[in-house]
């Protein structure tokens, strides 16, 4: 290895393995027979060795460290270099020991997790869990971190983020939304109600496709199937799936999180083949990820503009379910403000309050300061502090997000900071585009797309998420722009 094409086929090789990985990872949540549990752990398993050995090889750091100053390069080629350095940095840290303990607990805890929520009894899940929770903070302290060890995880996710930043954040959040919570709760009552009459599967899975078809979703490029817990995954550009849940009592669930899943998908799509294997071949971070998801559910698909050119069609399949329903309705119904159980079914203002209180557990829990043998207990007490809710069952409290069966601690507030730049985003797409709210009432999300890949998407890892945001609007993340956007959207359908 000595040149830069060595590098990029090098890099492509890793990906390769890291995609294959990701197949069976896709397959494991949708296809996979029970018992072929044990034989994919060890499958997967050794994937991720191999994945460690090609990352962490001499030669490749040498060629890296060569590469990283040579001046021939142009500036996409430096780029390259200097993320993939980044990463190889950082992979050297970790002894394939650690690899290979991460895959095996990783795939128990998620079998033991699968089977606890069916059975709804966190103890089933109780001692995989602590020995993640153990792995996660032994790598703390392999990372390295300069004030809080939480910082290590959520770099992992929102390279650059700290859990100062977060905390900051999070306290505007709690100091705004939770009196205009209290506010709406005060007001009128919406009636939701026939969200939660009959509809049936098929017709539910038949419109969730024609959801993603008007996003503009590629099906030569994907897929959608059916899993737990909704998910999108992508093995390249040109191989993007997404999964939904359909519960036929409850249209909505499935509705928004075919958009929202919808939205991560066409991120992946608009990257550029070109540059698979390689950090430009790349997303740039899960909050930047996550705007993308939520400017797609909440900013266009919980607009009244989009209903009123969709709802037409939704109506002819459930003409019975929508007697006396009218567009106005049913875009008020899709953003009734109303305290629940299950953060992925929860309107998106206590959406938030859903992602504090697992940030506020992780924290406790990295710092050592709670044990998983309680989790049930102070998951139930925190969601009746922030939410005022009974939690009636593990199964619709501490098992139902899939994250901690994966080893994902740090992951949830890039939901939350999602949310913000898609405000900021979607903002500024309106500004560059004074139409686009006309063009989604009649049904054309094109130019949305298009401005969503040429600004963000297409771009890959070229520029890190605060320098991206920066470009794009001007300014760095503020969450002044979602903090608008409620109190406009609010105020109109609560008449506050
Ligand atoms: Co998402």
């Amino acid at each position: 290895m000595n040149n830069y094409k060595d590098y990029v086929n090098h890099s492509k090789r890793i990906t390769d393995i890291n995609m294959s990985m990701a197949i069976l990872g896709w397959d494991q949540e949708t296809k996979m027979p029970k018992n072929g549990s044990k034989f994919r752990a060890q499958q997967l398993s050794t994937l991720a060795e191999i994945s460690h050995e090609l990352s962490t090889k001499k030669d490749f750091g040498i060629l890296l460290n060569n590469l990283n100053s040579d001046n021939s390069l142009n500036s996409d080629q430096r780029r390259n270099i200097s993320l993939s350095l980044k990463a190889f940095n950082k992979s050297k840290k970790y002894k394939s020991e650690f690899i290979v303990e991460e895959s095996n607990l990783v795939s128990n805890a998620f079998q033991q997790w699968r089977l606890a929520k069916e059975k709804n009894d966190f103890s089933i899940f109780e001692s995989s869990l602590t020995k993640l929770v153990d792995l996660r903070i032994k790598e703390c302290e392999i990372l390295g971190y300069v004030n809080h060890p939480y910082d290590a995880l959520l770099d992992q996710y929102e390279p650059g983020l700290t859990t100062n930043e977060v905390d900051d954040i999070f306290s505007n959040v709690k100091e705004f939304l939770v009196p205009f919570i209290k506010r709406i709760l005060r007001s009128n009552k919406i009636d939701d109600s026939f969200f939660y009459k009959k509809y049936s599967n098929n017709k539910q899975w038949d419109f969730g496709i024609e959801l993603l078809k008007k996003m503009d979703y590629n099906f030569d490029s994907g897929r959608q199937d059916l899993s737990a817990h909704p998910f999108s995954t992508h093995f390249s550009p040109e191989d993007t799936r997404v999964t939904t849940r359909i519960d036929e009592n409850n249209l909505s669930e499935m509705i928004w999180s075919c958009i929202h899943e919808g939205g991560h998908a066409l991120y992946e799509q608009g990257i550029l083949s070109e540059n698979y294997g390689l950090p430009l071949g790349e997303t740039i971070s899960l909050g930047i990820h996550e705007s993308q998801s939520r400017l797609w559910e909440n900013n266009v698909g919980r607009s009244l503009e989009f209903w009123k050119h969709n709802y037409e069609s939704l109506k002819k399949i459930f003409p019975k379910q929508l007697t006396g329903v009218t567009v106005d309705d049913f875009y008020k119904a899709s953003n009734n403000v109303k305290p629940s159980l299950i953060r992925t079914n929860a309107d998106e203002l206590t959406y938030h309050l859903h992602v504090i209180i697992r940030y506020e557990i992780e924290k406790a829990l990295i710092e050592g300061k709670i044990k998983v043998a309680d989790l049930a207990k102070i998951w139930n007490l925190k969601y009746y502090e922030y939410l005022g809710l009974e939690v009636p069952s593990d199964t619709l409290g501490v098992l139902q997000d899939i994250h901690w069966s994966h080893g994902s601690f740090g992951y949830f507030p890039t939901y939350t900071i999602g949310s913000f730049y898609a405000a900021q985003f979607f903002n500024q797409a309106k500004i560059d585009n004074p139409n686009l709210i006309k063009e989604i009432e009649n049904g054309n999300n094109k130019n949305l797309l298009n401005w969503l890949r040429k600004n963000i998407h297409n771009s890959g890892k070229r520029l890190d998420a605060h320098k991206l945001c920066e470009k794009i609007t001007g300014e760095k993340l503020n969450f002044k722009y979602f903090k608008d956007y409620v109190i406009d959207k609010y105020s109109k359908i609560y008449a506050l």
